[in-house]
């Protein structure tokens, strides 16, 4: 067995919007696996907002890339030799591969990466990447652990038809909230209210936020699900109820900033309104994923939870393929598909 390993490679530290020059595309033969070591043909690739961060210098919740390494991804794949008695040949697995064709991972690796076997019977490898993967995680913890809600109250989440958003507007209905999505674009904003079933979803590209949060949060705010940071939280802040909770999950438009992070201007709304902001890390609740994906699947199974992902094909496409979610270009999870079976 002779395979090539395609790479790429972070070659410099982003200013502003990843540019082409910042990827070296590398090539080099896959070895055979040694003992306890598995080698996975990666079929997809999570493209995540969370990769800008990681192109950055300084510290995290987890190292930066280095310049030369493979840059950092999680994926879906199938297993094609293994010396591990864990895993087999055909199993499908998901894990942090990196941006590359093959991952020949080590048994000091496997928990690094973690590598842990998927059942494709509960859904599609792009399901796990989404709704089964880390942004339903994400959704549904930083949700229900940190946000709090209670049936009844009213939930704002931005980003609302991402992935991320997809989880924590749907998770939301199912518990009995009203949910108000604001997203970028009518289409998107359509597709929150028919197929994620938000009370309505507020186009921030079209009008004014604030008059959208008067009209569709008569009562007020009382959990703000923040994918995005920046002007819109700024605005969410000034419609929070007493008591509100705040989950700061990311800061999307503030990702590619070259001049300092813009922080929110209305934050004495929290000392008024009594009200909490908590920043949350998904892998802190790593050890109860198996309680997100029993219940996420089952409402899937019921037909109750879509997950929408966004597939764009081919290794190469890589590059302008990750920014197009700085740009909302992505409709869905953003999904590099690398190979078929
Ligand atoms: N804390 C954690 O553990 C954790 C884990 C996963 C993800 N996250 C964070 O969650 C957020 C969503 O991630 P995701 O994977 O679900 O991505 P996503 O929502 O599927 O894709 C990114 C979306 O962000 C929106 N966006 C981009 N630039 C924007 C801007 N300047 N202003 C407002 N919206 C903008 C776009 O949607 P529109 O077209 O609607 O504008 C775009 O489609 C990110 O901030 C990410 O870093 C955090």
């Amino acid at each position: 067995m002779s395979l090539t390993n395609r790479q790429y490679r972070l070659a410099a530290r982003p200013v502003g919007m990843p540019k082409p020059s910042d990827w070296n595309l590398t090539s080099e033969t896959v070895a055979e696996p040694a003992d306890g070591q598995v080698l996975i043909k990666v079929l997809q690739l999570s493209l995540d907002p969370a990769m800008r961060g990681w192109m950055n210098e300084g510290k995290s919740y987890i190292p930066p890339v280095g310049i030369g390494e493979v840059m950092r991804a999680g994926g879906v794949g199938k297993v094609v030799a293994s010396k591990n008695p864990k895993f087999a040949a055909g199993d499908h697995v998901a894990g942090y591969f990196g941006v590359q064709e093959y991952c020949l991972a080590d048994p000091a690796r496997l928990t690094q990466i973690g590598l842990s076997k998927i059942d494709l019977r509960m859904g599609t490898p792009s399901q796990w990447l989404n709704a089964l993967g880390m942004p339903g995680m994400t959704g549904y913890f930083g949700l229900l652990e940190v946000g709090q809600p209670k049936a009844g109250e009213t939930v704002v989440v931005s980003g609302a038809a991402g992935a991320v958003g997809q989880t924590v507007g749907q998770v939301a209905k199912i518990k009995g909230c009203r949910a108000i999505g604001i997203a970028g674009g009518r289409e998107k904003c359509d597709f929150a209210v028919r197929e994620l079933h938000y009370d309505a979803c507020i186009d921030y590209k079209m009008g004014s936020l604030k008059e959208g949060l008067k009209e569709h949060c008569p009562k007020g705010v009382d959990v703000y699900f923040d994918n995005v940071g920046g002007d819109i939280l700024d605005t969410v802040l000034t419609r929070i109820n007493r008591k509100a909770r705040i989950v700061i999950c990311g800061a999307i438009s503030q990702y590619n900033n070259t001049t300092p992070v813009k922080g929110p201007s209305n934050y004495l709304s929290l000392l008024v309104n009594r009200a909490r902001m908590e920043g949350m890390v998904v892998f802190d609740w790593a050890e109860r994923y198996g309680e997100a994906i029993r219940d996420i699947s089952e409402w899937m199974r019921e037909g109750r939870f879509a997950s929408k992902e966004d597939i764009v094909e081919g290794f190469e496409a890589f590059p302008e393929t990750l920014n197009k979610l700085f740009s909302g270009g992505n409709f869905g999870k953003l999904v590099l598909q690398v190979a078929k079976e």
